[in-house]
């Protein structure tokens, strides 16, 4: 496990550092309507992938932009039981405004099961990392979720979908956490979100539209750290169909996942 951990440390550092180098020389096109990329996504995901693939030639390497090397579909055939899975920029509508709030994720899956992940803030100079059974760090240092009991009580953020109807279910369950829970935040980073639920920031954190590389690296950490992480109805959470409620607690869980099914009533 070692050398993942290694491998997945050194290629997230390096991707930060590209982004830190890059940040306010970059150009930005809309891969659709206010979703955006730009040249420091690519020049990130290929730094990473090289050195992934450099330690690790047998292994997939799935990530969200599409260039060489990468596929961008977790169940595309696997030439590997092990499959890296890429966000070389997570966040980068905060990117484009230089908003600090963006991060690198990489994660290791060895069929379903996720081996390590990482994800990096360049900003904050933060890392966050977890293996399999081995619980989950901040800069190396262990960290738990909140003790957050009520939802009431608990600073809960949300991904929303870059766009969606007037009137349509987001709403609905926005609305319904916003008058529950005692704030909420939309920090643009999926990433982050997880890990900052993690380790105490956030006390719960749902999401109905993110993407694999959105989630991978921060799901073993919010497991990792002992907070509880499901799909909607309090199923498993899979990594090919996130729709997912996450809490600090058990309590503050359940009363989130009631809350948003109040939205469907
Ligand atoms: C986005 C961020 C955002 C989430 C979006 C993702 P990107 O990732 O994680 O928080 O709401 O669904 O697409 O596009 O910045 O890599
Ligand atoms: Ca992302
Ligand atoms: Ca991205």
């Amino acid at each position: 496990m070692k050398e993942f951990m290694d491998i997945c440390l050194e290629a997230a550092h390096a991707g930060g550092e590209v982004l830190t180098q890059m940040c306010g020389s970059f150009t930005t096109r809309e891969k659709s309507p206010k979703d955006l990329v730009t040249d420091a996504d690519f020049k990130s995901q290929e730094t990473i992938r090289d050195i992934v693939t450099r330690a690790f030639p047998q292994h997939d390497f799935v990530a969200e932009e599409v260039m060489d090397g990468a596929s961008t579909t977790l169940t595309a055939n696997r030439a590997s039981e092990y499959c890296w899975i890429v966000d070389p920029l997570d966040g980068t509508m905060n990117y484009v405004h230089q908003m600090p709030g963006y991060a690198v994720s990489i994660a290791l899956c060895q069929g379903d099961r996720l081996l390590v992940g990482a994800v990096y803030d360049p900003v904050a100079d933060e890392c966050f990392t977890a293996s399999a059974g081995a619980g989950a760090q901040r800069n190396g240092k262990p960290i738990r979720p909140s003790d957050c009991q009520q939802l009431a009580e608990g600073l809960i953020a949300v991904s929303l979908p870059a766009e969606f109807p007037r009137g349509s279910l987001e709403i609905a369950r926005l609305i319904e956490v916003l008058h529950a829970a005692q704030a909420i935040r939309r920090l643009g980073s999926a990433a982050l979100n997880l890990c900052y639920m993690a380790m105490g920031r956030l006390d719960g954190y749902w999401a109905t539209a993110v993407k694999p590389w959105d989630v991978a690296a921060g799901a073993l950490v919010v497991q990792e750290a002992g907070a509880v992480l499901t799909d909607f109805r309090g199923g498993p959470f899979k990594l090919d169909n996130p729709p997912f409620a996450a809490a600090a607690t058990p309590a503050v869980h359940r009363e989130l996942l009631e809350t948003l099914a109040r939205a469907e009533q």
